[in-house]
C-alpha cells in the first residue's frame, strides 16, 4: 500500500455509483484505509455485494439504492451515509452513464440522460452533502474524464457533461473553501477491466490505446485509487479545484499531429 492503513480512520464517505467499476474500487480502497463507506447506486444487487466486501475491511458500510437523477432520493441517501457513524467527511461523485453515439444520431433524451447523471447528479449530491461536510470540513471528489480536452467523436454528450463537472469542481472549490471543504477531480484514462473500457474500447482499440499511452499500458484500478486516497486525505490539505489526470499521458499524446510528426521524423532519418 502506498499510504498508511489508518489514513482515513474514523471518517465516513459516500460514493455514488459505488457498487461497480471505479466507484467500487475507490470504495474498497477507502475502506482499506479505515474509512466507513456508504455506496449509492441504481441496482440493489451489486450494491449489497460491494457493501459486504467493504464490511470485510473492518469498517461500517451501507448500500443505498437511489438514482442520482432524483434529488430527493440523493438527499435521503446522503442522510443515510451520515447516519452510519454520525458524520460525513467525503463525497465521491462517480456515477456516470456512457455510450458511443455520433452527435447526428443522438436524441435530445440521450444527450440529456448523460448530462442528468454525470453533471446534474454530481450537483445534487454535492448540494445535499454540504450541510454535513461543513460541520467539520471535508472533501468532494468528482470523477471526470479527458474526452473533452480534445474533440472525441461519438462522445459529445459525455464531453459536455464532464466539461460541466470540471466547472463544478472549480466553482465549488472557490465557494466552499471557507467551510474547509476541498473539491477536486480525477480524470482517468482507460482503466483495464472496467465497464468504461468494455463499452468504449472495442476490439483492437484497447491495445491501440495502450500502445499510444506514453507509459505504454492501460491504467489499473490501483492508479485511480491511489489518486483518490491522496485527494480525499489530509495529504492534499492545501489542494483544491484541481482535476488530476491519471492516464499515463494518453491525452497529451492523442493529437493526430503527434503521429504525423513522428512519422515525418522517421522518414527524414531514413
Ligand atoms: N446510442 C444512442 N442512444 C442511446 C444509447 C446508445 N447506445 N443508449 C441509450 N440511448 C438513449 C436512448 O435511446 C434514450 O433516448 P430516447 O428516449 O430518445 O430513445 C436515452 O438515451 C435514455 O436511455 P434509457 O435507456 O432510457 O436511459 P437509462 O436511464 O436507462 O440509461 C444510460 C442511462 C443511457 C446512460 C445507459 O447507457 C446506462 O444506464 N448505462 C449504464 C451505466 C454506464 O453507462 N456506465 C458508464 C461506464 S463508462
Amino acid at each position: 500500500m502506498a499510504f498508511q492503513p489508518d489514513l482515513l480512520q474514523g471518517r465516513t464517505a459516500l460514493i455514488t455509483g459505488g457498487g461497480t467499476g471505479i466507484g467500487r474500487g475507490i470504495a474498497l480502497a477507502l475502506a482499506g484505509h479505515g474509512c466507513n463507506v456508504a455506496i449509492l447506486g441504481r441496482r440493489a444487487e451489486p450494491l449489497e455485494a460491494a457493501a459486504e466486501e467493504i464490511r470485510s475491511r473492518g469498517v461500517l458500510a451501507a448500500g443505498i439504492p437511489a438514482d442520482v437523477r432524483d434529488p430527493a432520493a440523493v438527499a435521503e441517501a446522503v442522510g443515510g451515509a451520515a447516519a452510519l457513524a454520525g458524520r460525513l467527511d467525503i463525497l465521491v461523485n462517480n456515477a456516470a452513464g456512457n455510450f458511443l453515439c455520433l452527435a447526428e444520431d443522438l436524441s435530445p433524451n440521450g444527450f440529456g440522460a448523460v448530462v442528468d447523471i454525470d453533471l446534474k447528479g454530481s450537483f445534487h449530491a454535492a448540494k445535499a452533502a454540504l450541510p454535513h461536510l461543513r460541520k467539520q470540513g471535508g472533501a468532494v471528489l468528482n470523477i471526470s474524464a479527458t474526452l473533452h480536452y480534445l474533440g472525441t467523436a461519438a462522445q459529445l454528450h459525455v464531453s459536455a457533461a464532464k466539461a460541466g463537472v470540471d466547472a463544478l469542481t472549480r466553482v465549488l472549490a472557490v465557494e466552499w473553501g471557507r467551510y474547509g471543504i476541498r473539491v477536486n477531480g480525477i480524470a482517468p484514462g482507460p482503466i483495464a477491466d472496467t465497464e468504461g473500457v468494455r463499452r468504449l474500447l472495442v476490439g483492437a482499440a484497447k491495445d491501440r490505446a495502450a500502445q499510444r499511452t506514453p507509459l505504454r499500458r492501460l491504467g489499473a484500478m490501483r492508479d485511480v485509487c491511489d489518486a483518490a486516497l491522496y485527494l480525499c486525505s489530509d495529504a492534499a490539505s492545501f489542494v483544491t479545484g484541481v482535476t488530476l489526470v491519471v492516464d499515463g499521458g494518453l491525452w497529451l499524446a492523442s493529437s493526430g499531429m503527434v503521429e504525423t510528426w513522428a512519422e515525418s521524423l522517421e522518414q527524414a532519418g531514413s
